[in-house]
């Protein structure tokens, strides 16, 4: 894709590297397994490839610990492993985003191990330091016991088989104070009121800028800027880094789009934050203004978070039409990542993730496809003595079956770090649906293309159509003349629903039954249906 704002037009395709493929034999996916299947996303007709982290890591949360911001894990491979990525992926039309991690970094960063070896350090103030506090609740006790913890927050994760989460804090003995971490303890948060952390963390920018990444998935991108007091909230039981939501953050965002748009060299270079707050309206003010620009895109998961329910979708659709469009801010779909169960689990049948996909991929936004889920993978069910994850979100990071054999494509050896999911050997592999038309597969990949020779879907308008009850329905035009009609079944029950004036042919079906039908009037919809219609 060559349009200057190129985020706009593609369908985006997110590689959690550990589980994509492995081909060194040591169970965990490496880069070499996604130059490998590179192939795979430029079939599936993708735009962009957003790599979860690669960088050295100690993997206490899997590369969001990341202890060198410049270099590969060995895990993975090499730095020239990820340039011959960059290098194909590019010479298969695929934009590359890479993961960009700057709430906090691995406590075994060297800035971190220099802030932590004494109060005088001069990287003391690159991460956010405190004293016990002297009143606390029953605020006595020997210095780092917990009535004296800094303030009430707690960290995001529980920690494997654990219910209860922790302070946000850690005592260091050695200097005396704590702390803070928003997510675990080897994940101490930066402190970005520091104009040196800015300069720091914006060169690293700068450095996969210059090997050709294209943009960058800023994670927890809210989380950034504290308040000064670092105050205690008044929700204990919700951690600051889902709360979090500071003009100090957007001070910084701003800083960095000006990096990233700085950069000389085409194409244009962009940023999409996970900006995990809990409302669109919060989402949107991310984006900045024309004045003050701040993301270029933003993740907004209140869709991720709905059940697969008529009127709950439509609440999601209007708040984005109603917060974002008036700021001309473009949106983001998302059903699933290496966060949470997968839609296919979440929504309990392959015929609700058809129906699913055709959503994602008919909305006026940049779509981001989690991979597996153009195979309709369910969660792999992780027995406690698998478990590895401290967030336990195990079960839709399972590796990716590229074939029926006992290893599934990957290099065989010792059992992957996950367990496969469901179906592997069946119909749940690459091999097998490529080779079966009426696959999920052959459906993604119909809707991509789709997608990509529609102007109204891809940068089309948006309009609601009336629908009956249990069924939402759209229309996308782009002038001068390109419409596609969307109408999708939430009931389970499907049955006939009235069309705009005109005669339509079915451009894609999510069983592919109707496909290549003309409709008049009113067309029957399949239970758990979905139909994208173009004029005839
Ligand atoms: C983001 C990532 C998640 C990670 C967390 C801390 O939410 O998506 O995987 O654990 O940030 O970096």
């Amino acid at each position: 894709m060559t349009g200057a704002q190129w985020w706009r037009d593609v369908v985006a395709y997110q590689i959690y590297p550990r589980s994509f493929c492995d081909t060194d034999g040591d169970g965990v996916g490496d880069l070499e397994g996604i130059r490998r299947h590179l192939d795979h996303v430029a079939w599936l007709g993708a735009g962009a490839i957003w790599l979860s982290p690669f960088y050295r890591s100690p993997m206490a949360d899997f590369g969001y610990d990341v202890a060198d911001y410049c270099d590969v894990d060995p895990l993975f491979g090499t730095i020239e492993d990820f340039d011959r990525v960059v290098q194909e992926a590019h010479a298969r039309d695929l934009k590359v985003l890479v993961d960009w991690v700057p709430n906090h970094s691995s406590d075994r960063h060297r800035w971190f191990v220099s802030s932590r070896s004494s109060r005088q350090d001069p990287k003391r103030d690159w991460y956010w330091w405190r004293d016990d506090r002297p009143d606390s609740a029953g605020g006595h006790g020997p210095p780092g016991s917990p009535g004296r913890l800094p303030n009430n927050w707690q960290q995001a994760f529980t920690g494997v088989g654990q219910s209860e989460r922790p302070p946000a804090w850690t005592w260091d003995p050695d200097s005396g104070q704590w702390y803070l971490h928003m997510f675990l303890p080897e994940q101490p948060d930066l402190n970005w009121a520091n104009p040196e952390v800015r300069a720091a963390m914006a060169d690293t920018l700068r450095f996969w800028m210059a090997r050709g990444v294209d943009g960058f998935r800023v994670d927890v991108v809210q989380g950034i800027g504290k308040d000064p007091d670092l105050a205690d909230i008044p929700d204990a039981d919700q951690p600051p880094s889902g709360t979090n939501d500071r003009p100090e953050t957007h001070e910084v965002i701003r800083e960095l789009r000006k990096v990233v748009d700085g950069w000389p060299d085409p194409p244009a270079r962009m940023m999409v934050g996970e900006v995990y707050l809990p409302t669109t309206a919060q989402v949107a003010t991310y984006y900045g203004t024309d004045a003050n620009p701040e993301l270029h895109l933003s993740f907004n998961f209140p869709p991720l978070f709905a059940p697969w329910d008529a009127g709950a979708w439509r609440a999601c659709i209007d708040a984005v039409v109603a917060n974002l469009d008036p700021i001309g801010a473009w949106p983001t779909w998302v059903l699933s990542n290496h966060d949470n169960r997968r839609h296919r689990t979440r929504y309990g049948s392959e015929s609700r993730a058809r129906a699913a996909a055709v959503v994602l991929l008919t909305l006026r936004g940049t779509p981001f496809v989690y991979a597996g889920e153009e195979l309709g993978l369910e969660d792999a069910v992780v027995p406690l003595e698998r478990q590895v994850d401290p967030g336990g979100r195990d079960g839709c990071r399972a590796p990716l079956p590229w074939d029926a054999t006992a290893a599934h494509g990957w290099s065989p050896g010792p059992e992957p770090w996950l367990p496969w999911p469901p179906d592997a050997g069946g119909a749940r592999n690459v091999a097998a649906q490529r080779d079966d038309p009426a696959s999920i597969l052959h459906l993604y990949r119909r809707l991509l293309a789709v997608r990509r020779a529609s102007p109204a879907l891809t940068g089309g308008d948006f309009e609601w159509l009336e629908t009956p009850e249990g069924v939402l329905g759209w229309v996308r035009s782009a002038r001068p003349d390109d419409r596609r009609v969307v109408l999708v079944d939430f009931s389970g029950a499907g049955g006939p629903v009235p069309l705009p004036p005109g005669r339509w042919d079915v451009e894609v079906e999510t069983s592919g039954a109707g496909e290549g039908h003309t409709a008049e009037g009113v067309i029957e919809l399949e239970p758990d249906g979905a139909v994208v219609l173009r004029p005839k």
